[in-house]
């Protein structure tokens, strides 16, 4: 999914998931007066903005990060504050030092990319990495996506067949 318009006007079930786990786990975190956290594979920002304004402390500061400009460039637009804001940023970069710092974020957040993510291994390196020691990482990754299974059977319809690769 690369539109960000399209994505944000169709985001909402994941969201209402993202945000149902967030609840379901909300006891099992531990949150300070003010979390410092990364939203990998932010999206349009809707459901970044959402899951943390409803998940999170008053003080806490969130950077979304995806590998899409036109993501990053949608979200800042529609949904930067001085506690939110969007920077490019493939999460299985092998060259983030020092352009990020280690031990940065109290948490790292990503719903709904991971599954998305070839080198997942590391995705979760560098998310790590990026965690201060003692923090948490949260996800949401569907084990199996729908998509996935249907894709084989669509792509014998003439109609999408150009999309398969
Ligand atoms: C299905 S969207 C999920 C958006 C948002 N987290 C939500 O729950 O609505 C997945 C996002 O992951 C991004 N993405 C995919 N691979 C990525 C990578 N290697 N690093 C960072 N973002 C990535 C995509 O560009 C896309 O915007």
């Amino acid at each position: 999914m690369r539109d960000p318009k399209t994505y944000h006007n169709y985001c909402d079930l994941a969201g209402q998931m993202d945000r149902e786990v967030l609840s379901y786990i909300k006891d099992l975190v531990s949150l300070d007066d003010k979390e410092h956290v990364l939203d990998v594979g932010c999206g349009p920002g809707i459901n970044t903005y959402r899951n943390m304004t409803t998940f999170l402390p008053k003080g806490s500061t969130v950077t979304g990060v995806d590998i899409s400009s036109e993501m990053v460039e949608f979200a800042e637009k529609h949904y930067s504050s001085p506690s939110m804001k969007f920077i490019k940023l493939d999460i299985t970069d092998s060259n983030l030092w020092p352009t990020w710092r280690k031990e940065e974020f109290s948490k790292v957040f990503s719903f709904f990319t991971l599954h998305r993510v070839l080198n997942q291994r590391k995705a979760y390196e560098n998310m790590y990495n990026l965690l201060k020691p003692g923090g948490e990482i949260i996800t949401v990754t569907p084990i199996e996506d729908g998509l996935d299974i249907l894709a084989p059977f669509l792509a014998r319809l003439p109609k999408y067949a150009k999309y398969a690769d």
